[in-house]
């Protein structure tokens, strides 16, 4: 999705939601380069938007940029060599290991969550760009996330978001909930699965949501998209992830047991 910000000055929204996640930064990196999808919307979607090709200099905002490799591989190289770029995760750990891993003098990786506008609020009408992957399906009030980024977003300033609606992985997550075997699991423990899962949220309801706060929205499709992976290993690899998400509390006598069972869930035809 990608949008361009109008309208600059509102009042900003005083309400602040402070929730915790029980992500592990170490498990999550073991993967750092992002899924094929995702890829292919930095390199092709934005491209085919006008990104990339401005000299000006931009100051961008990456929004939940976990251990850096995405912000400093991919994103960067749409943008000049003068540009900013502020990278945010609202995970501690995240931002320690990008900067160890993905440090670059453009970047500068911070502790900020997109749903807290006390955090945000130093930024305001000061960021030309706003780009997201991967993270908006994790958030617990998305509504409220899309307005910060408009506030922070400078007049005609734009936004791009890439993120899960429906996928395989949260379907598995919910069927293990609700398995007798592995419910337990789950208990006291945040599953992360979207309300777009549930809700079967189409483009259309971002698209109306976005221009009710004031977008003008430029492009907005959902599309089913397949990560092709190289090798079982690599699925394996990538079916702990939600152990990275949410599953943290699990012990490590459970991890190995849940991990494969996920496996099986999401590799059935
Ligand atoms: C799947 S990772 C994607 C990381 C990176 N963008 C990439 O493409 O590899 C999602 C990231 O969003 C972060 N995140 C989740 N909720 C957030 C929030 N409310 N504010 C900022 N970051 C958040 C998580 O900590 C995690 O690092």
């Amino acid at each position: 999705m990608c949008a361009r910000s109008y309208v600059t000055e509102r009042n900003s929204m005083k309400r602040i939601i402070h929730f915790k996640m029980n992500l592990d930064a170490v498990l999550y990196s073991t993967r750092y380069v992002p899924l094929e999808s995702a890829q292919s919307f930095i390199l092709k979607i934005l491209p085919q938007m006008g990104w990339g090709k401005s000299e000006g200099d931009d100051v961008i905002l990456d929004v939940g940029c976990g251990p850096g490799g995405t912000t400093r591989h991919l994103i960067l190289s749409l943008f000049s060599s003068s540009s900013k770029i502020f990278a945010v995760d609202s995970i501690p750990d995240m931002i320690a290991l990008a900067r160890k891993h993905n440090s670059c003098s453009q970047i500068e990786y911070r502790v900020a969550n997109i749903e807290d506008w006390s955090v945000l609020e130093r930024w305001k009408n000061q960021i030309t760009k706003v780009v997201s992957i991967l993270c908006f399906h994790w958030l617990k009030d998305q509504q409220k996330a899309f307005r910060n980024v408009y506030h922070l977003l400078r007049k005609e300033g734009e936004a791009a978001f890439f993120f899960a609606l429906r996928s395989t992985f949260h379907a598995s997550v919910l069927d293990m909930q609700n398995s007798s075997r592995w419910s337990h699991l789950f208990n006291g423990v945040e599953n992360y699965v979207p309300e777009s899962q549930f809700k079967g949220y189409a483009d259309s309801y971002y698209k109306k949501m976005l221009e009710e706060m004031g977008f003008e929205v430029l492009y907005c499709q959902s599309v089913e998209k397949i990560d092709v992976f190289s090798s079982e290993k690599e699925y394996r690899g990538f079916s702990r992830l939600p152990f990275a998400f949410g599953m943290k509390a699990l012990s490590c006598e459970t991890r190995p047991p849940a991990s494969a069972r996920l496996f099986q869930y999401t590799s059935r035809p």
